[in-house]
């Protein structure tokens, strides 16, 4: 079956804890706005430290670059020291990263906070970008799948609906992530269809309209496979988002994709 695929291809760079002065994050954001510009098919999205969050979105101003936070609370306000309010978002970030891995592993991120969160970005006006993924003994054991399949039913238990969220759920397996070593993109589109199938028992609709991001080790060089994969909407970057070109050089590489998918007989002789 052929699916009709979400309006344009998206890629984000989470930034993470970096990088560590203003001046630079300042630089790269402008950077990011300008590879923005000069590839407006696709949703180009940073997500810098919390901290430089108001001064890179007034930075880039109204442009084609959408800024996203790293992680929220789900509460509005109260005793969550150290959090940040997804009132406090609203209108600053138009995305938040959800459940990282690394936020899972080092802060006690859970499936229920998760939940929580999803439903809370949503119901803010913030596009939930949803991470799931396995980590390396689980899917040795075989169990990707099943970790897969109880993270994202976690991820959007508490949505009333998946139409009209502006979910995006990015595929991240935990041992591709800042190790240099991607999945295979046959690998990430046998987990990306399984994620769409679940998603479809969800909202059946919704379903072929939620961009699927992968995560873990993405490059200039290795992106372009991965947006070529029929359920691979784009790309969550982290290394290679703190690289001006590098960040560039996978933005274009989605879309050149969504180019050849748009007019496949034109690029036939490509290659
Ligand atoms: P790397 O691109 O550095 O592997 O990180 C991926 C990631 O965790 C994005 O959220």
């Amino acid at each position: 079956m052929t699916r009709t695929r979400p309006m344009q291809p998206l890629v984000a760079g989470n930034w993470k804890m970096n990088p560590t002065a203003r001046s630079d994050a300042l630089m790269l954001a402008r950077a990011a706005a300008a590879t923005a510009a000069r590839h407006q098919a696709v949703t180009t999205v940073i997500c810098p430290p919390t901290v430089f969050l108001a001064e890179v979105a007034a930075e880039v101003g109204p442009s084609r670059l959408a800024v996203g936070a790293q992680t929220m609370a789900a509460e509005e306000r109260g005793a969550f020291t150290g959090e940040t309010s997804p009132l406090m978002l609203a209108g600053l970030a138009g995305f938040v990263i959800v459940g990282h891995s690394e936020r899972r592993a080092n802060d006690g991120e859970t499936d229920e906070g998760v939940a929580a969160k999803v439903a809370s970005a949503v119901a803010h006006g913030i596009r939930p970008i949803a991470a799931i993924g396995e980590r390396i003994e689980e899917r040795r054991a075989g169990r990707t799948e099943e970790v897969v399949d109880r993270q994202l039913h976690a991820a959007v238990s508490r949505l009333e609906a998946i139409h009209g969220s502006g979910l995006v759920i990015a595929y991240e397996p935990v041992w591709a992530i800042g190790s240099g070593e991607a999945a295979s993109p046959a690998d990430a589109q046998v987990v990306a269809a399984r994620i769409r199938e679940l998603l479809g028992t969800v909202d059946a609709d919704a379903a072929p309209q939620v961009p699927i991001l992968y995560g873990g080790s993405v490059t200039g060089d290795n992106a372009r496979a991965f947006f070529d994969c029929p359920d691979i909407d784009g790309a969550l970057v982290g290394g290679g988002s703190l690289d001006a070109a590098s960040f560039e050089a996978i933005v274009a590489a989605a879309e050149a994709a969504a180019a050849h998918r748009r007019t496949p007989s034109a690029e036939a002789t490509r290659s």
